[in-house]
């Protein structure tokens, strides 16, 4: 009987935790390594279970509360100065779930749904924000199904054009993605926000639509949904490579410099073949398409501050042919941002100022898809939070964000 009771609750245990994966008592540290020996020291930690690198060659480092101790002996054993700013990654996650269920209670009945920056939508806001803008500015907007996820749900594309929301041919097309990863929710946002001042208030912005806009706003629908419903860090798509392990990384899975790995456990792995995945057809696909205008590729990407130009697959980094125009480019961009009062972004070389990524979106727009310009940005996190910047703060990021687009479509 007693048996019984323990099975039934082991089962109880499973159902409630295989909801939401939680990360009670997951701790986050900021490290700082003063020396190359020090960070691939560092880096040996990269693949372990329970260990998540949140940024930059492990500035910041999510571990679980299990490896808590064996993770601070090395530190010391290395030398390597670091803060826990986290206790309680949990803390933090359950506190952004709480106003989120407050926000949509307190509107329940309010009417037709406003466009507000003070919350994280989700896809199926998203989608119908978009389907709603194409009936309203027929002549400005189109929005289409540009593929399919592997749990089927549609990946959108809005094309805003003054030449009847059409690609025309005759002008520069910008291309943009937000949410390649999962869990990175404020670039979603940054990229929605874009998209409602384009096709909302486009008199305000003919500087702007001298171009032709692609926008993708939410390029790994199953890992974002995923990401909102079941586990608040996952960062790769939805597809099962293995039995045992689950998602590709969508931004190691581009066909240049694509390298291989055998560890699909690997939150950065990379897919079995270069285009593997369905999110990357369609965003190729959609590229090729418009190949004879690409101007400027932008990937969104929270966090870090950062304005990342290519190539990023190797170090000793190797500069793209016009590295000196991406870097006036991005500082112009990183002023912008701080005019209206931003934080102050780095601009840099991607394998200079992060890390080495190989089969990178931004790079395969550089290299091989035959965009002049490309950027990752990495956008402002949520201080100690990271990944979780507070709904209150979607606004300010967003219009953050904006400058920086409307400085790199008017230098072009
Ligand atoms: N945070 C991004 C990632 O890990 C940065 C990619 C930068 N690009 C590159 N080619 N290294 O995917
Ligand atoms: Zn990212």
């Amino acid at each position: 009987m007693k048996c019984l009771a323990a099975f039934v609750l082991l089962v109880l245990a499973a159902v409630v935790s295989a909801e939401q994966v939680s990360y009670r008592n997951y701790k986050v540290y900021a490290t700082q390594t003063t020396s190359r020996e020090q960070q691939s020291q560092l880096k040996r930690w990269e693949d372990l279970e329970g260990v998540d690198f949140w940024d930059r060659a492990g500035k910041r480092v999510m571990v679980h509360p299990r490896l808590q101790q064996k993770f601070e002996l090395f530190l010391k054993a290395h030398n390597i100065s670091n803060q826990l700013i986290i206790q309680d990654v949990d803390a933090t996650i359950e506190a952004e779930r709480k106003y989120d269920r407050e926000y949509r209670q307190s509107r329940i009945g309010s009417g037709r749904h406003t466009i507000s920056f003070d919350h994280f939508w989700t896809l199926d806001e998203i989608y119908a924000y978009l389907d709603e803008l194409a009936v309203d500015y027929p002549s400005l907007v189109t929005v289409e199904i540009v593929g399919q996820t592997h749990e089927g749900r549609d990946i959108k594309a809005i094309t805003i054009s003054t030449s009847n929301g059409q690609v025309s041919g005759t002008k520069p097309v910008i291309f943009i993605d937000g949410g390649i990863h999962a869990r990175e929710w404020a670039a979603i946002m940054s990229v929605v926000y874009l998209i409602h001042e384009l096709a909302e208030h486009s008199d305000q912005y003919a500087d702007m639509l001298i171009n032709e806009w692609v926008i993708v706003p939410a390029a790994n629908p199953d890992g974002y949904e995923f990401s909102r419903t079941s586990n608040r860090m996952w960062r790769k798509n939805r597809f099962p490579p293995t039995i045992l392990c689950t998602g590709v990384d969508l931004n190691r899975n581009w066909n240049y410099q694509w390298a291989s790995s055998s560890n699909a456990c690997s939150d950065t792995f990379p897919g079995s073949a270069a285009h593997s995945e369905r999110e990357t057809q369609a965003l190729v696909g959609l590229m090729n398409r418009y190949s004879a205008n690409l101007k400027l590729y932008l990937a969104v990407h929270t966090y870090g501050n950062l304005i990342l130009y290519p190539f990023g697959y190797a170090w000793p980094s190797v500069p793209v042919s016009n590295a000196a125009d991406h870097i006036a480019m991005g500082a112009k961009a990183a002023a912008a941002v701080s005019a209206v009062g931003g934080p102050s972004y780095t601009v840099g070389n991607s394998a200079d100022v992060l890390y080495t990524a190989s089969g990178a979106s931004d790079d395969y727009a550089a290299g091989a898809a035959g965009f002049t310009y490309s950027f990752t940005l990495e956008l402002t996190g949520g201080g100690n939070q990271g990944f979780d910047l507070p709904a209150s703060q979607i606004a300010a990021v967003a219009g953050q964000t904006f400058e920086i687009f409307r400085s790199m479509a008017n230098d072009i």
